[in-house]
This record gives C-alpha cells, structure tokens and sequence, in this order.
C-alpha cells in the first residue's frame, strides 16, 4: 500500500472518534468530510458543518489537530472547517418564502411556558453562531417580541409600498403585528381576520437572505396554529415545555397537530426544569422532575436541553434585553447557544430542498389594502 494510502486510511480511523454533541453524530461523516489530502506525511483536511457553530469551531479544530497528532510520523496539518446552511424540505402543499432558507416553528402545547421568550434567545443565539436570522411573532393576540426585544412602539415601514421591512435590532431581523400598531391597543380581530393577517406577516414581509427564520407560534392546537401550520412553509419544528404533567399531555396534542401536518420535531426543549436558589446553590424540581425525558421517550425525539427557572432570564428579557444580550458569557447563554445548535445540526441531517432555485412569492394582495395597515 502507498504511502498516502496508509496515511489517508490512519487519519480517517483516528478521526472517527470524534463525537459532535450538536449533531449527535461522528464529526467528520461522509456528510461533512469535504476534502482529505495526504502527500505522505501531511494532512489537508477540509469539513463543512450544515449548521451555525461559529463558537464551537476552535475546539472542533483542536479535537481533530490532537487526534491527528497522535499519528506517528505526521508532518503539517492543515484544518478547516466551514459552516454553509441549505435549505431544507418543507410539508407539500406550503409556498417558498422569497429570502428565507428555511423556517423553524417554535412550538408550546400551551401559553405561559417560556416560549416566546425561549424563541427570542434562540434567535440570538443563532446569530452569535454565525447564521442570518429572522424572528417572526405569530402571537396576533399575544405579541411579546416587541417588548422582549426592546423595540416596542416602533413602528413598521415599507420602501415599495408592497413589502414591508422588517425591524432589525441586535443583528436577526424580527416582524410582529405589534409593529403596526399603538401600544395597548386592544386586539379585537375574529379568527379569518387573524389568519389573513398572519399571512401578510409571513409573506408580506421583506425578509434579507435568511438562513433561519423562528416563528414564534401561538400556543394551543386552534385554527389559527392549524392555517399556519399549513401554510408557511415549515422544515422543522421545536416544541417547548416544562416538567408540569398538563404541559407534557399538551406537548403530544401539539405534537400529533405537527404530525398530520407533515412537519418533523427536531426536538423539545424543556423550560424552568429546575430552580437553583441565587443565595444558597440549593437546586429544586419546582414543576417535578424527568418530564422532558419521559416525553422524548414517548415521541421518539432528543430533548436538546434544559433550561432553568432563573430570575435572570425574565429580568433580562423584561427590560427588553435578553440574556444573550445582556449576560453572552453566562452559563445559561452557553446552554441556549447549545439548544440553537442542536436543533440547527438536527435539521442539517433532514433532507435538503432539491431545487433551490424556486421561484419567489409575490403577493397578490396590496399591503396597504390588508388588514394589518387598515
Ligand atoms: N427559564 C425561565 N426562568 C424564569 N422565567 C422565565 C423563564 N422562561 C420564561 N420566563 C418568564 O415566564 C413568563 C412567560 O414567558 P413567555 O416567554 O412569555 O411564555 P409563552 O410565550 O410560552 O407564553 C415571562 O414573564 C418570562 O419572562
Ligand atoms: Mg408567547
């Protein structure tokens, strides 16, 4: 056998120890291996991650270097490593959304278990990974990411009189009915009015070249989560709970909705699973213990992680300044980063749009003559 040969098939037995915890998989797989040069004694070794892992790269890097250095004879290694997002199959039936890869669904069975706030932070987070993100409030009744995202009062423009600009702040994008309106206005619209204006939201917006674009769905299982669900064009979904036994059976209600949809879980992610006490450290189960992992069991899908009940996130992300904003080297910062990648590497592995090249949507409808501007 050549030398090459020998050095190319050591490196790549050496290289399969590597484990990525995004993905769950083996780092470098025939997926991700782009280039593997040996001249006999160097490596050129070239790897493409389909997801965001800007923080992760460095030691994604070290890892390979130091299995590759525990070769005998080896030369110079050269690593690299780049992320490039694709756009992935969404549910038949559902329109491309002109400038946006591909749309996650963030997703509760029911209200009040953290998830607008779950979906601001992910946003970020994905934008501290590298990605361009979008954040989309379907919340028509109960829209908070205005606030969450300090950015409430503003308002909305367009520059065709078509499209409407999304708000920029923090660097991701976000769209919200609450941006075409006065605060405190009370919400008044019956459920046709509300599933037209969700369209305006979604298609009518002029989104920038987007890897990611998080809808924040409204809770519950109702005709407004049940339009949406059809018709935005969806590639994966998150489902958010807490350990409370009510928000696990409502999980599987919210999950069985995405189901017959055709819309994957790439995961749950369970909030306020455990109170740590600022003053003693002591930690406590206050919703009880273990829901997140029976109902992955139950539904087959990975639970990415666990957030804590911690005053911190809802100070933050009430003053409009959301922990990764206001705390990005805090160990809660890591874990929403670590939620972000997980999900975003769980739908790299799902199956890819064959022809991106499809053609944008143009809305029929004059913006000025929806709903939303009237
Ligand atoms: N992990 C957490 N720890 C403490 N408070 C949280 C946490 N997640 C969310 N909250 C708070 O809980 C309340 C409900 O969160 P929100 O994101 O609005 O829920 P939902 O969108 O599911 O109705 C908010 O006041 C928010 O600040
Ligand atoms: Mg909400």
């Amino acid at each position: 056998m050549k030398k090459e040969q020998k050095l190319h098939e050591k490196a790549r037995a050496a290289l399969r120890h590597i484990h990525n915890g995004d993905s769950g998989r083996e780092l470098i797989s025939d997926k991700t291996l782009r280039k593997l040069d040996c001249d006999g004694k160097n490596i050129d070794l070239e790897i493409e991650l389909g997801y965001p892992a800007k923080t992760q790269i460095e030691s994604f890097r070290q890892r390979i270097r130091s299995e590759l250095e525990s070769l005998p004879g080896l030369g110079k290694t050269n690593v690299a490593i780049e992320s490039r997002v694709t756009t992935h199959r969404v549910q038949q039936g559902a329109k491309q959304l002109a400038g946006v890869k591909n749309v996650i669904a963030i997703a509760s069975g029911k209200g009040g278990v953290g998830k607008s706030t779950m979906a601001v932070n992910l946003a970020l987070a994905l934008a501290d990974e590298g990605a361009r993100v979008g954040l989309l409030d379907a919340d028509i009744y109960g829209h908070s990411i205005p606030q969450m995202l300090g950015i409430a009062g503003r308002q909305a423009t367009s520059e065709d009189g078509r499209l409407m600009e999304p708000l920029a702040v923090y660097g991701i994008e976000t769209m919200s009915i609450g941006f075409f309106m006065e605060m405190d206005m009370p919400m008044v619209w019956r459920s046709p009015m509300v599933v037209q204006t969700l369209d305006q939201l979604l298609f009518g917006t002029h989104w920038h070249d987007l890897d990611y674009l998080l809808i924040d769905l409204p809770s519950g299982t109702g005709e407004v989560q049940l339009s949406l669900l059809q018709k935005a064009p969806i590639c994966g979904a998150l489902m958010v709970t807490t350990p409370q036994d009510i928000a696990l059976a409502d999980v599987k209600k919210g999950f069985r909705l995405l189901e017959k949809n055709g819309i994957a879980l790439l995961g749950i992610v369970e909030n306020m699973s455990i109170h740590v006490c600022p003053n003693c450290g002591y930690a406590e189960h206050i919703f009880g213990s273990g829901g997140g992992e029976q109902i992955s069991e139950e539904l087959d899908v990975d639970c990415l992680g666990w957030l804590p009940l911690d005053i911190q996130i809802r100070q933050f992300i009430d003053n409009g300044q959301p922990t990764l904003i206001s705390a990005p080297d805090s160990r809660i910062a890591d874990i929403y980063r670590s939620v972000a990648r997980k999900m975003t590497a769980r739908l790299a592995l799902r199956p890819e749009e064959m022809d991106e090249s499809l053609p944008a949507f143009i809305p029929t409808q004059e913006v000025a003559a929806s709903p939303i501007a009237a």
